[in-house]
């Protein structure tokens, strides 16, 4: 079965226990809206529910997974409590129970770098770019990279992704563990979705048994760092600091 639905910026497809979600802002980059956390958040939420999806997959429409966080919202609604569309999507994504996948071309900045500690098979073309630039943002990391990245690339590698916030070649990122591979025989895209389909047609209680199992001794600490960073968040959105980098940013435009 082939289904499509959607909302304008997020589209979504089902096909053969693969639900494909795909983040459709071209011309921003995919930088993400609260409207658009909102509709991934409900997705991920029946996916979880749903025994029609064993996989989940995200992806960007028009050459970039995403720029992250839209800025305008940040400066127009910055995020007040752990309520915040941002928030309950990284919850979301960290509790999800089923395998998630990711394709990675262009950009995947900010969030974009930071959900893909939370996914398990992540595909990179050769000329994705990542960056971590919240030291430069005046702000913190989030999405409880501040513990999950110097579990996978070590401190030393963490502490120069995260406060020197450059960004970072898709060879970089395998080199870190953060990608497995590097796709060049066919499009991301479609290597991933293969992947994803080869994942939907192995046990299913099996798969999410070792997800659990993998997980198992992190889930805690997950959640509290993304709590812990979600506080300081909040509070560096009204820095003296951010307020200016956000300000250099939108005077550059
Ligand atoms: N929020 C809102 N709009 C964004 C955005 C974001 N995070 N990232 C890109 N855009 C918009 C740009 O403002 C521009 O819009 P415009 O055409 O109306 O002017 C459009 O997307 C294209 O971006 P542009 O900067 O022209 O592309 P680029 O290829 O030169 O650079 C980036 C791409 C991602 C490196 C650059 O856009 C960037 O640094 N964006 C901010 C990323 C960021 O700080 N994210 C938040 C992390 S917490």
């Amino acid at each position: 079965m082939f289904t499509n639905d959607s909302s304008p910026l997020i589209t979504s497809s089902v096909h053969d226990g693969v639900l494909r979600l795909s983040l459709n802002r071209p011309d921003k980059k995919n930088a993400l809206t609260l409207g658009m956390y909102e509709v991934l958040i409900d997705h991920i939420t029946d996916a979880d529910r749903d025994d029609a999806v064993s996989v989940l997959m995200i992806r960007g429409e028009g050459g970039n997974f995403t720029a992250g966080n839209d800025l305008q919202d940040f400066l127009q609604n910055p995020p007040v409590d752990e309520s915040a569309p941002v928030f309950r999507f990284m919850y979301a994504l960290s509790m999800f129970k089923k395998p998630l996948v990711a394709a990675v071309d262009g950009v995947a900045v900010g969030i974009g770098t930071t959900m893909l500690l939370h996914c398990d098979l992540v595909y990179a073309a050769p000329d994705a770019r990542f960056m971590t630039p919240f030291v430069n943002l005046g702000l913190n990391p989030e999405a409880g990279s501040s513990y999950l990245l110097p579990l996978l690339a070590g401190y030393h590698r963490a502490a120069g992704l995260l406060m020197l916030g450059e960004p970072f070649s898709a060879v970089k990122a395998k080199q870190i563990g953060l990608v497995n591979e590097i796709v060049t025989v066919s499009t991301v895209d479609d290597y991933a979705l293969r992947q994803a389909h080869k994942l939907a047609s192995r046990p299913q209680a099996s798969l999410m048994l070792t997800k659990r199992l993998l997980k198992e001794g992190h889930v805690e600490m997950i959640q509290k760092t993304i709590s812990k960073e979600a506080l300081i968040l909040i509070d560096r959105l009204g820095s003296p600091e951010a307020k200016a980098a956000f300000e250099a940013i939108l005077k550059r435009k």
